[in-house]
């Protein structure tokens, strides 16, 4: 189905009213789009009556649960050779939102049949503790993946912790030996799970990523740095900027992309005004927001402002896009690392 990108250039500044909104069922399976015609206020003007585009829903939830249902035929190929997929979770200390992360990666476990050991330790754990737990999980027979829950407390070196995890358990693919493998184009190891979510979505929605320019706001470990390895790796071929804190022209660089990754951590950070027309749009943050007008006082935010929706082609959903496609990936790399102890 033809993408509808004509954008009324006067659709701003004119009173405008919704005629029609017409759910278009796909047969491939993105989501439904929803396509709004606008006419202005007083119809009998000749101003301009035209098509106005939401952008589709770069659905997450929809693409994990199948990543999922091939994961289960993974996992039962492994039982009837006598291997249950196990996975370890280490957490040190009280933070809120990782105690909801690791929660749901424990839930995904379950689902799936896969074994899970979680280990809790104390925010005032020394890192020889949390060292001698990965030490330990890295000697015991049967268990395939160590996750370690970042961020670690101020006091502890989570980098050198990280380089601890025996590079076939390392499910996160943050060991030195998997982004350096990553670093080389080499795309067939464990790789992190949040920039593999990305492009597993991105290329379950069947968006081109060859020769388009691609903005990732944000360098981190966990998300910018091996994203921009992925998007600029050959067979995918983008052009890769990335921006971070110290960028200073980050809302023309996003305004001139094709595909703009946000993983900043700031709520809503990214307007429609960096967005050019029909970019497509994945929203890596998830921030707590003050919300008085919810019971509990908060709600999920992004960071991209939800007006986007009214500039891109394709937008990722904050909560359903790609915090469960993070899960997803990380449930395969366990079942990855499982099905290697049997071919090894
Ligand atoms: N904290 C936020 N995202 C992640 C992740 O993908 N892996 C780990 N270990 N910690 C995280």
């Amino acid at each position: 189905m033809n993408r509808i990108l004509r954008f009324c250039s006067s659709r701003l500044s004119l009173s405008i009213v919704p005629l029609i909104s017409v759910q278009i069922t796909h047969t491939v399976r993105p989501e439904p789009l929803l396509v709004i015609e606008y006419r202005k206020a007083n119809p009998q003007s000749q101003e301009f009556s035209g098509l106005a585009m939401v952008a589709q829903r770069l659905d997450g939830k929809a693409c994990a649960a199948e990543v999922e249902e091939e994961l289960l035929l993974r996992i039962a190929a492994c039982k009837e050779k006598g291997i249950k997929p196990h996975l370890a979770v280490v957490i040190v200390g009280d933070d809120p939102a990782s105690h909801v992360y690791v929660g749901s990666k424990v839930r995904a476990c379950e689902r799936l049949g896969i074994q899970s050991t979680h280990i809790e330790l104390a925010a005032d754990s020394t890192e020889e503790q949390v060292r001698d737990a990965i030490l330990s999980l890295n000697e015991q027979a049967g268990l395939h993946g160590i996750l370690v829950q970042s961020p670690l407390p101020n006091h502890m070196n989570e980098e050198a912790l990280t380089d601890l995890i025996d590079p076939v358990k390392d499910v996160d693919g943050f060991h030195p030996q998997n982004l350096g493998r990553l670093v080389q184009g080499r795309l067939d190891g464990m790789l992190p799970c949040t920039p593999s979510g990305v492009m597993r979505m991105l290329s379950w929605a069947g968006i081109e990523t060859e020769g388009k320019t691609a903005v990732i706001l944000g360098r981190s470990r966990i998300v910018g740095m091996p994203q921009s390895l992925l998007l600029g790796a050959k067979g995918v071929d983008s052009t890769v900027t990335v921006a971070h804190s110290r960028t200073q022209n980050t809302a023309e660089l996003c305004a001139s992309a094709d595909i703009v990754i946000a993983a900043v951590g700031r709520p809503e950070m990214v307007t429609a005004d960096w967005i050019k027309d029909g970019a497509v749009v994945v929203d890596v943050g998830i921030n707590r927001v003050d919300d008085t007008s919810r019971e509990r006082g908060w709600r999920l935010a992004g960071d991209v402002h939800p007006d986007v929706a009214n500039k891109a082609s394709w937008l990722s959903p904050v909560p359903g896009g790609v915090g469960p496609m993070t899960i997803a990936m990380l449930m395969e790399n366990t079942v990855r690392a499982a099905e290697q102890s049997y071919i090894a």
